[in-house]
């Protein structure tokens, strides 16, 4: 399996600290951003890595990853995204990489202590999403169920005024190379982007999705709050001299 990190966009939620730099390079206490969505696909077993990355300040990812090979990456590949397509836009640019086979696709700007492993082990096609029961799940996609069949999902809805589940959809999916066909398929949401929502969507319709729940803590490090929390997290761990956030490369086993 390879593994696809996105890491684009503008930021802006974190002005004026993404001003100067790529959001995914701001620091969660003594690392990078993406050095986290780097180990949990290490952790998986995936050292097979494409950054798709964008905007203004793509070119500071190879000053602070450079080929990776330090970090335990045997290939690192980067892709850029002109403009603002959106998520699904950005996942359209990993086909070639992908050539074909299944990859596991972390949003780079998602922090968990999870082990993603197992899904990837036992992925065989469609699709696989990580979901979260979370209090208010109103700022992500939400996982719509099956009243007769509590355990199906029949859609996801992003970002609905009116969640009709907490189950929140994380930004860890495992897709095979059907994604790609879907994401041509998908036309702009009103916020003029392609939503990874409707590509799962996709997979929803044709009965190829599965899911299981994230077993560990998760944040989406996008806003000033989130990020603070991961910070701490991180920090506090670090105190209490667990590895637990420690870089897969260290030789962290696998739970
Ligand atoms: C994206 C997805 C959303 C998902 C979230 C996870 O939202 O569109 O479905 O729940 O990531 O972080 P964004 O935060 O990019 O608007």
């Amino acid at each position: 399996m390879k593994g696809v990190i996105l890491a684009g966009g503008l930021g802006t939620r974190l002005f004026p600290l993404t001003k100067a730099t790529n959001k995914h390079l701001l620091p969660v206490y003594d690392r990078c951003m993406v050095h986290y969505a780097i180990d949990n696909l290490l952790r998986a077993g995936i050292d097979h890595i494409l950054i798709v990355t964008g905007g203004p300040h793509a070119g500071d990812f190879l000053r602070v990853l450079g080929t990776g090979k330090d970090l335990g990456i045997r290939h690192l590949e980067y892709g850029y995204q002109e403009g603002e397509g959106g998520i699904a836009d950005a996942l359209s640019i990993a086909e070639d990489f992908a050539d074909g086979g299944p990859v596991t696709v972390v949003l780079g700007d998602n922090f968990t202590d999870s082990n993603l492993g197992p899904a990837v082990r036992s992925f065989t096609e469609g699709a696989h999403l990580f979901l979260k029961e979370v209090p208010d799940p109103r700022d992500c996609g939400v996982a719509v169920f099956d009243p007769r069949d509590p355990k199906r999902i029949t859609a996801i809805e992003e970002k609905p005024e009116q969640p009709k589940s907490n189950y929140a959809v994380t930004g860890f999916y495992i897709y095979d190379s059907r994604a790609f066909d879907y994401v041509r398929r998908s036309e702009p949401s009103a916020r003029g982007e392609l939503e990874i929502t409707t590509v799962n969507n996709f997979y929803i319709q044709d009965n190829l999705m599965t899911w299981s729940e994230l077993d560990g803590l998760w944040l989406d490090c996008g806003s000033f709050d989130s990020l603070l929390e991961a910070n701490r997290v991180v920090a506090a761990s670090r105190q209490r001299g667990e590895a637990r956030f420690l870089p897969a490369a260290d030789g962290v086993p696998e739970p």
